[in-house]
Order: C-alpha cells, then structure tokens, then sequence
C-alpha cells in the first residue's frame, strides 16, 4: 500500500482504480476547462500570512454548519455517479462523513438510492436536488427525502442545461458501462473495481430508475439530461419547491453578487458559492474569486459556504478567510473514494483536517472560528 500524504496521492490512485469514463467523469471541467483549472490555481494566488511566537496549545477545528456541529468547516459535496467511483460509494462516503463528524450530501444522480444512504448512517444527511420536467417525480423525491430525514435540501441552480464535458462523450459515459472494445480492455485492468462491482446489485441511478417516467437505461448522460431537466426553473418555481420542502433550503451554484442578493433576500438557510466545479459556465471566474464580492454583497444576511477548487487544508483556510462560513469538497473526496473506498474518503478528510490545524498553528489562529481576511495577502488585481 502507497505512503498516501495528499489529495493528491489519493487522485493517482484513484485513476490507476477506476475505469477511464468514471475517472475522466471526475477529472474533468467543461469544454475548454479555464474555469476548471483557475479553481485550483486561483487559491495558490492567494498567500498566507505567518505568524510566530504565540501560544498554539489547544488548536480546534470543529465549527457549524446550517446550525448542527462539525468537526470542522468541510462538507461533502453532492457528486452524482460516486458509486460508480467504488461500490456501494454514497452508503461508504456518507458513512465516513458521520464518523468524521461532517456532513454529507446525497446527489439526485447518486447510484445509492436516498433509502439506500438512510438505511446504513444513524445521522440525517443533505440531499440534493436536480428540479428535473416530471412534476410527479419531483413531488415525490422531495416527500422521499422528508420520508428519510434529510437535514436539509440543496436545490443546485447552475444546471438547468449541462456544460458539455468533451472526455463524457468520447468515452461514451454510461451507467453501467456499456460494453464496447474500449470499455472491456479498461475494464480488464481494473480487476479491484470489477470485483467490488459485483458484490453488488446498485450499478445505475437509485434516485431515479424505477421512479421517473420513461427512464430505463440512462445510456448517455448528456442527452438524458437535455431531456429531463427542467430548463424553465426560475424563482418563481425556486419558491414552489421551498414550500413543497418545507425544511432548511441551501441554494448551490451561486456565482454573481446580485444573484446571492435574490438569493438572500429569498430567505434561504445558507448558499454556495460555486461553479459547480468548473464542469458548467466555462469562462467564468473562480469561485474563491467571486467569494469577496459576494460576502461583500450579502455576509450579513445569509450563510455562505463555498466549493469549487478546494484540494487541501491550506484551501479550506484561504476560503475561509475570505469570508466562507463553511467549504465543501468535491473531487477531494471522491480521489479518496476512488482509491480506497470508505477508508480513502477518512483519508481525504484526515489529510484535509491535518493540514488545516498545521496551517492555522503556523498563521498564529488557535481557533478555526477566528480565521479572517488578516492571514491572508491578495495578489494586485485578485478582486
Ligand atoms: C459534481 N457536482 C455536482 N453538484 C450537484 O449539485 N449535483 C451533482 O450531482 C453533482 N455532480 C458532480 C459530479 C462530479 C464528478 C463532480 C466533480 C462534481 C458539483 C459538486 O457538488 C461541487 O460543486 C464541485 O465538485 C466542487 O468542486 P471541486 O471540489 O470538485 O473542485
């Protein structure tokens, strides 16, 4: 077994695991994928200030997150596919979230169904929600996620229509696989994954399959997308799910300050901040980079996390000395799940916790609470 130190590790061997088409999935922005690659490398811009000689004994980490505990700012993004990452991926990620004591977020796209995730944690987890045509289906996955007692919904704005992911069609991304030459020589190499595979009967999408109208196969995920998401969704229909809900509303996919200010005013619980990894608006800026402005815009009136970029503590610092009140990950996690299933995703939550607690030691913060704009320098023209 490899020395795993990073995320970074963690991704390597999650592509020497995985079939190509779910790796490539994962790895991959929209078309030229600029905002892609600015997420990660906007954050290395920003600079950490030191700070010596003071007292860091009881260092702590752990925070809040929409009011409930955790043991430190960093949730686990909705990701759909992710058990096609590893077998059984959501029950395994959402089970190292609970014992790592943050929380999880169940994907409309998951394999694992919503029964599925509740059946094996003991804690409520977030759902998430892609407001897909089918009125009935949206009606009742939404009574579904109340009937499993999920803590909150996360209603994801940025994907009305997908941002085209060149790698998806060429490999013919499908769950499951479709079986072609290609497909069957990757899948002949990655004997781990094919086992663990057939342990289990969840190879296509739990949330969706047997309860949307005329969804058999999902063969290709672009042109099933184009057909079944709702591409009308506008407030006035943000406002219809709100109550059809009823609990904690979290608005993913927030970009534009004067969207966070609709947003705000809305009365959601939280809102992310986020370009939904660089995989949907390619061309648009980084979300550590619009963060200031939209904390700028609505800091005092809602809470505000932010993903889209994160691969290691000294991120999670940076984010939220920019004034996030919570971040989320999502490749970071999954790099873990891919590689070693539960274990990698603890691994990638360890690997995170750790390099926050030394970051915040050495900027001189005993308290992740405390962290702000003064342990940071911006680079000229950053905002
Ligand atoms: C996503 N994301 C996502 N978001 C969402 O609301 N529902 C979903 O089903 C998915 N699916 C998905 C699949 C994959 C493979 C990725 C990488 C991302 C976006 C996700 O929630 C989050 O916004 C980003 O992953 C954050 O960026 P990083 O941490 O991956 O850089």
């Amino acid at each position: 077994m490899p020395v795993i130190t990073s995320i970074e590790d963690l991704k390597t061997l999650h592509r020497s695991r995985t079939p190509r088409m779910f790796y490539d999935y994962a790895e991959s922005g929209s078309y030229t994928e600029q905002t892609f690659r600015e997420n990660t490398s906007d954050f290395a811009r920003i600079r950490l200030r030191q700070k010596v000689a003071v007292d860091m004994s009881n260092r702590s980490t752990t925070s809040d997150m929409i009011g409930l505990p955790v043991s430190m700012p960093v949730g686990l993004a909705p990701v759909g596919l992710t058990g096609m990452q590893h077998a059984d991926g959501e029950i395994l990620a959402a089970k190292a979230a609970e014992k790592f004591g943050v929380p999880f977020t169940l994907s409309t796209m998951s394999i694992c169904s919503i029964e599925d995730v509740a059946a094996h944690v003991t804690k409520p987890f977030m759902f998430q929600l892609y407001v897909m045509k089918d009125q009935e289906f949206l009606e009742n996955v939404i009574e579904r996620a109340k009937a499993a007692g999920c803590s909150a919904m996360v209603l994801t704005l940025d994907l009305q229509i997908l941002g085209q992911r060149h790698k998806d069609l060429k490999n013919g991304l499908s769950a499951p696989p479709k079986l072609t030459l290609p497909t069957m020589l990757n899948l002949a190499t990655k004997w781990r994954w094919c086992m663990a595979m057939a342990q289990t009967k969840r190879r296509t999408f739990g949330n969706i399959v047997g309860h949307a109208k005329g969804v058999g196969d999902i063969s290709s995920l672009q042109s099933w997308t184009a057909e079944q998401f709702d591409d009308r969704l506008d407030w006035e229909k943000v406002a219809k799910i709100r109550d059809m809900w009823g609990g904690k509303l979290i608005l993913k996919g927030i970009l534009d300050p004067e969207d966070a200010r609709i947003a705000a005013d809305f009365g959601a619980d939280a809102i992310v901040v986020s370009n939904h990894g660089g995989r949907q608006l390619d061309g648009a800026l980084s979300s550590i980079r619009m963060l200031p402005h939209i904390v700028q815009a609505v800091g005092d009136q809602v809470e505000i996390h932010m993903d889209s970029g994160i691969r290691s503590g000294q991120d999670v610092l940076k984010a939220l000395a920019l004034g996030a009140h919570g971040t989320w990950i999502g490749r970071a996690f999954i790099h873990g799940l891919g590689a070693m299933g539960e274990a990698g995703v603890t691994k990638a939550l360890e690997v995170i916790r750790s390099e926050l607690d030394t970051t915040m030691a050495l900027c001189g913060e005993r308290d992740v609470r405390n962290i702000g704009g003064h342990n940071v320098m911006l680079p000229d023209g950053f905002l």
